[in-house]
């Protein structure tokens, strides 16, 4: 697969002919909208992990040097619990250039904290795209986030702010939280 998931976004077009969805956003998407919505809500997901095992080349870092950002990983009878937000197809355009290095929108169930379950839209990047970096230990992940820039800003601005905004909507993200912990110390020690 192409770094660029655009085009293939375009054609798949999930919820491309409904007046609104949900949509599943488990990282940067959390703490930074960017664009208009409806409403926002917590909701989770099951069978999923967040994991820093995608690489950025055009937001956290560059292609030369990618950073390290998180994407969703089958993990049964986890639950990964991210910010749903309802929007119109209008917003589209805007995700799929934003998250166009490797992430692929994805029909996704939802279990809302009323209990209740609808199906929404998530953008994963899967092991066959070719920015994917794949497992590391988390002193591996820190270290490299701790070195890795890009066009939106350093890579470490990306992991802490998403533990910051994780820690306070209190999901306990062992592995989100485990990296920042470790890029802190790293960060303190420079
Ligand atoms: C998301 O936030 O839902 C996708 C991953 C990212 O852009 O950080």
């Amino acid at each position: 697969m192409s770094t660029n998931t655009i085009e293939a976004n375009r054609r798949a077009g999930a919820f491309a002919d409904h007046d609104e969805l949900w949509l599943f956003g488990y990282g940067s998407l959390i703490y930074k909208a960017g664009f208009d919505y409806i409403e926002r809500r917590p909701v989770r997901i099951t069978g999923w992990a967040r994991r820093f095992w995608q690489g950025s080349h055009d937001h956290r870092g560059t292609p030369g040097a990618p950073g390290r950002v998180v994407t969703l990983v089958a993990a049964p009878g986890e639950t990964c619990t991210g910010m749903a937000y309802r929007v119109t197809p209008a917003v589209f355009d805007y995700l799929d250039h934003r998250e166009k290095n490797g992430y692929l929108r994805a029909v996704q169930p939802m279990t809302f904290e009323d209990g209740h379950v609808e199906d929404g839209l998530a953008y994963i990047a899967t092991a066959d795209n070719a920015a994917w970096l794949g497992e590391a230990s988390i002193d591996d992940i820190a270290e490299h986030i701790r070195t890795a820039s890009g066009p939106s800003g350093p890579n470490r601005d990306y992991a802490l702010h998403l533990a910051d905004a994780l820690r306070d909507m209190n999901v306990a993200d062992t592995h989100c939280l485990a990296v920042a912990d470790r890029l802190r110390a790293l960060i303190a020690a420079e």
